[in-house]
């Protein structure tokens, strides 16, 4: 069954880019020149995805304005001969169908993707998470699509963690099956070291068959209030087969600073028209310089 809808949860406050977050969504923030959501869109584009459900809060506006024509900037870049721009800026905007739905209050990234349960209907979807930047031969939704379609089955993404950050993730329990691809036989929420069945990471992107809906609609919220999609992905291995694939691609957390920074130095060193000059500036730095420090936790 062809997989055409993708949620993306963006309804999260982005407390961690405060004050920069406090009127502009974080999804909006600049990577290089395109806002770090565009890239999740264009991934989702090129895996075929055909609607996109964004599942916005408050102050998210500026998300919605972006994927949306904009006449009198249209009108302004023909009158200046400007046909690149232009086709670059209609191009998103003509190639999918974009859908807004409020999560009124941020209860939970459960929640969220529970929040477009109507939208999606019964059939499978794609969840993305714009935070995870993920910079891949093969765009990271397309790599997902073809186990699901190998499987009929759920598939989340991970890649491999350190021992020390296992606690921020969701660590899957499984058995391989081919070359990075696992069947699921556990998923623990933010384990200790100790307690991590393995060192596989959940990262941002998922296929999920409808049935994950009911198995939210059923999850408890947790001690913060909030429904999580790992409680929920648990409830779904119990009644049917769930995969994993380790991601073929270099991931970025831009949820946080330090991962926002790097994806910023990593695609601005790809970068057609900065790429060359930004390596020679990074290779004038003095990176031992008082007041630089390169030491330090990894996100
Ligand atoms: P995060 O845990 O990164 O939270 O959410 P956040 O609010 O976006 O950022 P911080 O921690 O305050 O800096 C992970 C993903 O889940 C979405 C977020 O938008 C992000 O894409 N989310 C989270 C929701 O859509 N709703 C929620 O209630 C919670």
């Amino acid at each position: 069954m062809k997989v055409r809808k993708a949620v993306f949860p963006v309804a999260g406050l982005g407390t961690r880019f405060l004050p920069a977050t406090k009127v502009q969504p974080k999804e909006m923030l600049p990577i290089v020149d395109k806002p770090a959501i565009q890239y999740a869109v264009e991934e989702a584009l090129a895996a075929g995805i055909e609607d996109i459900i964004m599942v916005t809060g408050r102050g998210k506006n500026a998300i919605e304005d972006h994927f949306d024509r904009s006449v009198e900037l249209e009108h302004v870049l023909a009158a200046q001969g400007k046909e690149d721009l232009l086709s670059d800026m209609r191009r998103i905007a003509e190639l999918v169908t974009f859908c807004y739905i409020r999560q009124k209050v941020p209860l939970g990234l459960g929640h969220a993707v529970l929040v477009a349960k109507d939208v999606v209907g019964e059939e499978p979807f794609a969840v993305v998470l714009p935070d995870d930047l993920i910079d891949a031969p093969v765009p990271a939704t397309a790599q997902l699509l073809a186990v699901f379609h190998r499987y009929h089955a759920s598939v989340l993404a991970v890649c491999p963690v350190s021992r020390e950050s296992v606690s921020s993730y969701g660590i899957i329990a499984g058995e391989p099956v081919e070359n990075g691809v696992y069947r699921v036989t556990g998923l623990v929420e933010k384990p200790s070291p100790e307690e991590a069945p393995s060192n596989l990471g959940i990262v941002g992107r998922y296929i999920l068959t409808p049935q994950v809906f009911e198995e939210l609609e059923q999850t408890p919220s947790d001690a913060k209030g909030e429904i999580q999609l790992t409680n929920g992905l648990k409830g779904l291995l119990g009644r049917q087969a769930v995969y994993a694939y380790e991601l073929n691609g270099r991931r970025h957390d831009t949820g946080n600073k330090l991962g926002f920074l790097k994806a910023t130095v990593d695609l601005a060193l790809k970068h057609p028209d900065v790429g060359k000059a930004f390596r020679e500036y990074l290779r004038g730095l003095d990176l031992d310089e008082e007041g630089s420090n390169t030491d330090g936790p990894d996100g």
